[in-house]
């Protein structure tokens, strides 16, 4: 078979209910059990066929050699000069850097017992501070983990407005506070702004030695100590562990702390479960892989420009705003790793929510509108109330019921009560929801992201687009730029200036 995306194109577009009945294995071989998670693709488009093709096109766009190159700790990320070394944090990958992540560890552990024994006072209050992968990763392990938790109080803040800082100061004790700044670089100006005015909360509040309760979690220690944290306070991490790949790193420090060692080292070891099941697993059986294939093949054949995933799950509500980062700023490109514009579509844009809220607020247009939205389930067996049973069946069940309305649709004699059906959906199910499933949950979108990348032949590793926003908004802030009209205008009427 050739071994290109006109083979992927051109194989036949045929509705998902022809699908199944055409092929009485289909369930079988679109579907699979790993980590305690089971995955099922099988209302999606993909056939066996179009997976074969993809795995072809995988093998010429060098996957194999890439995913060695990857946990081999090799300069994955060209356009930074640099090695991708979030799975070694969790033990696979580069042996040297496997060790350095450990020692890592073993610190953040030390740390951890430190504060446990009231070496810093006594802590009641955690006040993490930072943004992006600093703040997204900690916030979704916290708030799907830490609900029955009664160890510590995590506050997780990020925006930059003020008003996200104060509701923590109106709830916490400032006596009782840690205070946690997370920045890879420690230089991002919402983090910096954020770190000193809850310093400044503390000291005003007449808390004896504030920095003395200041944690920094970084990969430029330096900084941290120019800020003013004690060396023996800071936690550093490598350079090579990506900002939103990060949250193995010492970046999950108030996971770790919050919801005790043993889980964030269950986290770990579900993330390296995935991690092997990625390296060593023939394509046609590999989660990240078919997933990624999915979302190709609804990108580039079907020019699907969203993807939506619904967490059935009121624990794994932050999970879509976690995976909007990771999958958009990886592969939200506009050219290769040669830096040739890519000519096709990259990242699908994407977007989510809650079930079962979602279906009362956004499912009209998935089921009606004329949008193609590829939809993913995601939902535990196990529930996490103590409610009567009712809450969480009918949770399970309007997940299954929307993926089955999709893809049957209704036909009547009125247009608008007609649903056209043949839409897309995927279901991931987790046996529950603990520390290891959800690290190799989070490992299996990440190398998903990976393999998209991959096929698309970019780097899903740097972000420069970031940037160019950053710099104006540091220039209009120094003042003596001029900016459009539109923009002087806005600044005048705001600042008056
Ligand atoms: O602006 C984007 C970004 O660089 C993200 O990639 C990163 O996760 C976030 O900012 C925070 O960066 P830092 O951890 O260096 O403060």
């Amino acid at each position: 078979m050739a071994a290109d995306w006109s083979t992927i194109e051109s194989l036949p577009q045929t509705p998902l209910l022809d699908l199944f009945a055409n092929d009485p294995n289909r369930l079988a071989s679109l579907s699979l059990d790993v980590a305690g998670i089971h995955f099922d693709w099988s209302k999606t488009h993909l056939t066996r066929e179009a997976v074969a093709a993809f795995a072809e096109l995988a093998k010429a766009s060098g996957l194999a050699a890439k995913r060695d190159a990857l946990f081999g700790g090799e300069v994955v990320n060209v356009t930074e000069g640099r090695a991708v070394e979030h799975t070694a944090e969790r033990g696979e990958g580069n042996p040297e850097s496997v060790a350095t992540a450990r020692q890592s560890h073993a610190r953040m552990r030390a740390l951890i017992d430190a504060i446990e024994a009231e070496a810093l006072g006594p802590i009641r209050h955690v006040l993490h501070i930072g943004i992006g992968g600093s703040a997204l990763g900690p916030d979704l392990l916290v708030d799907a983990l830490g609900r029955d938790s009664d160890r510590y109080d995590v506050a997780i803040v990020s925006n930059v407005d003020g008003v996200a800082l104060e509701e923590v100061f109106k709830r916490f004790d400032p006596a009782a506070t840690l205070l946690v700044v997370a920045s890879k670089t420690f230089t991002t100006t919402e983090t910096m702004l954020n770190a000193t005015s809850a310093l400044q909360w503390m000291t005003e509040s007449g808390v004896e030695d504030p920095y003395g309760k200041v944690i920094a979690l970084t990969a430029n220690p330096e900084k941290a100590v120019e800020w003013g944290v004690d060396e023996t306070r800071i936690l550093p991490f490598a350079e090579s562990v990506g900002g939103r790949y990060s949250l193995w790193s010492t970046i999950g420090f108030p996971a770790a702390l919050g919801l005790g060692w043993d889980a964030f080292e269950e986290l770990l070891e579900g993330a390296a479960e995935m991690d092997r099941h990625f390296r060593l697993t023939d394509l046609s059986q590999n989660a990240p892989a078919l997933a990624a294939f999915a979302d190709l093949y609804y990108t580039q054949v079907r020019h699907a420009e969203t993807r939506a995933p619904f967490a059935y799950d009121e624990r794994l509500r932050l999970l879509p705003s976690y995976l909007q980062q990771l999958e958009m700023e990886s592969n939200g490109k506009g050219v290769t790793v040669d830096g040739q514009p890519v000519g096709r579509p990259t990242a699908a844009i994407t977007w989510g929510g809650v079930g079962t809220d979602a279906q009362h607020a956004v499912f009209q247009l998935l089921h009606q509108g004329t949008h193609l939205v590829p939809v993913e389930f995601i939902a535990v067996i196990e529930p996490g109330d103590v409610l009567s049973d009712d809450h969480h069946r009918q949770l399970l069940l309007n997940a299954f019921a929307q993926g089955a309305a999709l893809m049957k649709g209704k036909k009547v004699d009125d247009p608008a009560r007609s649903y056209s059906g043949d839409r897309p959906s995927s279901t991931i199910l987790l046996d529950t929801l603990d520390p290891r499933t959800l690290g190799a949950l989070i490992a299996f979108y990440e190398h998903r992201v990976f393999v998209n990348g991959v096929l698309l032949g970019i780097n899903s590793f740097d972000q420069f687009g970031v940037e160019l926003g950053k710099e104006m908004a540091k220039a209009a802030d120094q003042g003596g730029q001029e900016f459009d009209p539109s923009t002087e205008d806005l600044i005048k009427r705001a600042f008056g200036e």
